[in-house]
């Protein structure tokens, strides 16, 4: 083979080498480019080369159809969130499902408005493009715990859903349809995150679990596979011949039965209800170390609120379906960043916590505000309680304002830093926070309806506390402040903590 010398070797992308991307060697003779033509000035914008651009690729009609069965896929991966984010006890995949669910509800957002630009109404996003990647799909969603629903997500759904983009993006003509071809690019980078952490998550949970739960898991993966394969893949051009399907796990379960009790794993204390940081924080007569204390475990606890979201956003859609008015995506776009900001805000008092060396699974994580609303509010009640307490945040001297100061009079960055994205984030909600506003007609009836209900749920749950009494809602504010911070804390006011308008609310 002859070696090319230094000078005639093209440096760059050559209009030469453009142009033998269809075999040709020629220079075509139409490349008259621009400054040095050893390397020239890159053509068409830099999105490709002119050979790239050369063929043809998918059309307008094809396109669409690819991205209807994308936008299935994504929306199936919001619900297999959404159902599981309550039952699913291990706390970090409850923050990751909280993060996929945003992540997932982008992608199925930038897909469905890149179809709207493309000519194609009406768009019937909410219609199965395919009975056979519902039934796979439909199949996922009966996942029956953490194991099963890692492997039908991080090891037979989003790598199915990887490969189609893949196939997507080769297909595409690349100048014609840049504009889905840059959404196809962001996501794909994100779905390889996501299942990079699944592929993590799924290793570490195996290895301690025993040989029967390994078996079921692959005999679980087997299953779905089956379906997939009679799907024809995700894309649905590999029909294989009539096999045999496995039963369907969804004769048994037409309906989904969804499981919205909040769980917790081994390491957390889940049922306890006393949260004396609710008070403390705001108790200006306290040293400001405690009141940190207080904040950085209000923080943590906001795991709540996903798990009083989830049950809001699937239990609203399915209402709206059956009424014949689907919501519109920006519904669940919306609230699933909310569900990934709530989490966050957990994460960050547990980063905290874990950055000052204390041992965030000594703080009691209950599940009483996130299951009081979820069992004795409607989804509406519970939406419109989210949106008073949100309201209650915004005042500058008594809200996330003042959780600010405590954090700079603190003279704590890292906290500074936390308390500051943690108050934009909670503007942020109240804007989201029309979506209730505009079911109920008013900011007015909102807050009305919102207070009724939290006053109602909490004053419940109040009561059953005072009956269960101490030994399950134990003491521990003293014993945790003197092992994190080395400070006894002057006693709690009990009357204070009983009171009707005690602020017993998270976020
Ligand atoms: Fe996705
Ligand atoms: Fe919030
Ligand atoms: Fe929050």
């Amino acid at each position: 083979m002859a070696v090319q010398s230094k000078r005639d070797r093209p440096r760059g992308r050559s209009a030469e080498q453009n142009w033998t991307g269809n075999g040709a060697a020629a220079v075509s003779p139409l490349h008259r480019r621009l400054g040095n033509p050893e390397s020239p000035v890159p053509e068409l914008g830099g999105v490709c080369s002119y050979a790239d651009a050369a063929r043809p690729g998918l059309d307008v009609t094809e396109t669409v159809a690819l991205l209807k069965r994308h936008n299935w896929v994504e929306t199936r991966l919001t619900d297999l969130f959404l159902t599981r984010l309550n039952s699913t006890p291990e706390w970090e995949v409850k923050g990751a499902f909280s993060l996929h669910l945003w992540l997932d509800a982008e992608h199925a957002k930038w897909v469905r408005e890149r179809v709207a630009e493309l000519r194609h109404p009406p768009h019937r996003f909410e219609q199965v493009p395919d009975p056979g990647l519902e039934a796979f799909l439909q199949e996922a969603l009966r996942s029956r715990d953490t194991l099963e629903v890692l492997t039908a997500v991080y090891r037979v759904i989003k790598p199915a859903l990887l490969d189609a983009y893949r196939v997507h993006q080769v297909a595409i003509n690349p100048l014609a349809d840049q504009p889905t071809r840059r959404i196809l690019r962001f996501i794909v980078l994100e779905e390889e995150e996501m299942i990079e952490w699944g592929e993590q998550a799924l290793e570490s949970l195996l290895s301690t679990a025993s040989d029967e739960e390994k078996a079921r898991v692959s005999a679980w993966e087997a299953h779905l596979r089956a379906y997939l394969a009679a799907a024809g893949g995700l894309l649905g051009t590999e029909r294989s011949s009539e096999e045999q399907l496995p039963a369907s796990r969804a004769t048994a379960e037409p309906t989904l039965q969804v499981d919205w009790i909040p769980r917790r794993d081994s390491r957390l204390e889940s049922d306890n209800n006393e949260f004396p940081p609710h008070w403390v924080y705001a108790q200006r007569e306290r040293p400001v170390k405690e009141r940190m204390l207080a904040l950085i475990c209000k923080r943590l606890l906001e795991m709540d609120v996903p798990e009083m979201m989830a049950p809001i956003i699937w239990k609203t859609r399915e209402q709206a379906k059956k009424a014949g008015k689907p919501k519109q995506w920006v519904y669940t776009a919306d609230m699933a960043r909310q569900v990934w900001d709530e989490a966050r805000h957990s994460m960050l008092g547990e980063a905290w916590l874990v950055a000052h060396g204390i041992d965030w699974t000594q703080v009691p994580l209950n599940v009483g505000f996130s299951n009081g609303l979820n069992t004795l509010a409607t989804p509406d009640e519970a939406h419109a309680a989210l949106y008073w307490i949100e309201q209650g945040l915004m005042p500058r001297t008594t809200g996330k304002g003042y959780e600010y100061d405590v954090a700079n009079e603190d003279g704590n960055p890292l906290a500074v830093v936390f308390q500051d994205f943690d108050w934009a984030d909670e503007v942020l909600h109240v804007h989201i926070g029309r979506h209730i506003v505009e079911a109920l007609g008013s900011r007015k009836e909102a807050e009305r309806l919102g207070e009724e209900a939290f006053g109602r749920v909490m004053e419940a749950r109040r009561r059953r506390q005072a009956e269960e009494g101490e030994e399950k809602h134990r003491p521990w504010w003293t014993a945790f402040c003197e092992t994190a911070i080395g400070l006894t804390p002057a006693p709690l006011n009990d009357e204070v903590m009983a009171s009707q308008d005690a602020p017993w609310k998270t976020e």
